[in-house]
C-alpha cells in the first residue's frame, strides 16, 4: 500500500538572534505513515521527536525538506508550503494530534472537550456525546468526573480525555507525543487496544512512546532519530 505520509529530508532550526546561532531541532529526517500501520519514533531526548510531529501539525513551520501528504481524493499536497487555510482545514478533518498535555478551555465539561472533533465533522450532539462517553469509560474515566471541567483533574485523568479527544473523530493520519507518559498500566492496556482498533479502522499513525515497550507492541515500522548537534554561529 502506498504511504500516506512521505517525509524527505525534512529539517527544523530555530534562529536564536540576540544569540547570533541556529539551533537545528531535527535535520535529514525520512520516514513514512501508512493507512491502517503506526510508525513510531525512537530516540534520546532532544532529537527532534516532537519536532518532527510539529511539523507535520504544521505547529512549527520546516526550514527544509518535504512532507508530502495523499488527501481523500488522491491528490498530494506538500504540509511545508502548504497555506495556512489549507493547513487548518486538515487539521479539521484529516490530521489529528495527541499531545502529552491537555490544554483545555476553563468551564467546559470533559465530556463536551472530548465531543467537540465530532461535531465539528457535522455529527449531531446525541451521536458525539454517545460516543465520548463510550471513550471516556474505555478509558476508565470515573462517570462523577464526566460533567465537570478537567482544570482540576490529576494529570493521568486529563492525559485520559485528551487521548478521547484525539480517537473520537479518527482522522486518516494520527499523530501522537507520549500519550500514555502519566497513565497507569491497566489504562495503558486499554490504549492499547484502541489504538489496534482504530488501526483496523484505516488510521495511519505516527508516535512517540515513553515506554519502549509499548513500540515493541504497537509498531509495525521504527524510525530512530540521532541529534542533530552542530549548533550553526551566525556571522553578521
Ligand atoms: N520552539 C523551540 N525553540 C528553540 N529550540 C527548540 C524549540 N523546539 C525544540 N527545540 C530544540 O530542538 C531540539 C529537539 O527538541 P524536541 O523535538 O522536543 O526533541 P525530542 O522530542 O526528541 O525530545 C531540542 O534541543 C530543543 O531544545
Ligand atoms: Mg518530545
Amino acid at each position: 500500500m502506498n504511504p500516506i505520509l512521505e517525509i524527505n529530508s525534512l529539517g527544523k532550526h530555530f534562529t536564536l538572534h540576540e544569540q547570533g546561532v541556529q539551533i537545528p531541532s531535527c535535520s535529514h529526517v525520512n520516514l513514512t505513515a501508512t493507512t491502517g500501520e503506526l510508525t513510531a519514533l525512537v530516540g534520546p531526548t532532544g532529537a527532534g521527536k516532537s519536532s518532527v510531529l510539529k511539523c507535520v501539525y504544521r505547529t512549527y513551520l520546516p526550514s527544509s525538506g518535504s512532507i508530502l501528504f495523499t488527501q481523500e481524493d488522491g491528490s498530494t499536497i506538500d504540509l511545508c508550503t502548504a497555506s495556512e487555510s489549507e493547513m487548518l482545514q486538515l487539521r479539521e478533518r484529516d490530521i489529528g494530534f495527541v499531545t502529552q498535555f491537555l490544554h483545555c478551555l476553563p468551564r467546559k465539561a470533559a465530556i463536551d472537550i472530548v465531543a467537540a472533533p465530532m461535531l465539528r465533522q457535522g455529527e449531531s450532539a446525541n451521536t458525539a456525546r454517545e460516543k465520548a462517553r463510550e471513550l471516556l469509560n474505555t478509558l476508565n474515566v470515573p462517570e462523577r468526573l464526566w460533567n465537570v471541567p478537567p482544570a482540576t483533574f490529576s494529570g493521568g485523568e486529563k492525559q485520559r480525555v485528551n487521548l478521547a479527544r484525539g480517537l473520537i473523530a479518527k482522522p486518516r493520519l494520527l499523530l501522537l507525543d507520549e500519550p500514555t507518559a502519566s497513565l497507569d498500566p491497566d489504562t495503558t492496556d486499554r490504549v492499547v487496544d484502541l489504538l489496534n482498533h482504530i488501526k483496523q479502522d484505516g488510521v495511519a499513525m505516527l508516535a512517540i512512546f515513553h515506554h519502549p515497550e509499548l513500540v515493541d507492541r504497537l509498531a509495525d515500522n521504527v524510525v530512530e532519530l540521532a541529534m542533530a548537534r552542530n549548533t550553526l554561529e551566525l556571522h553578521a
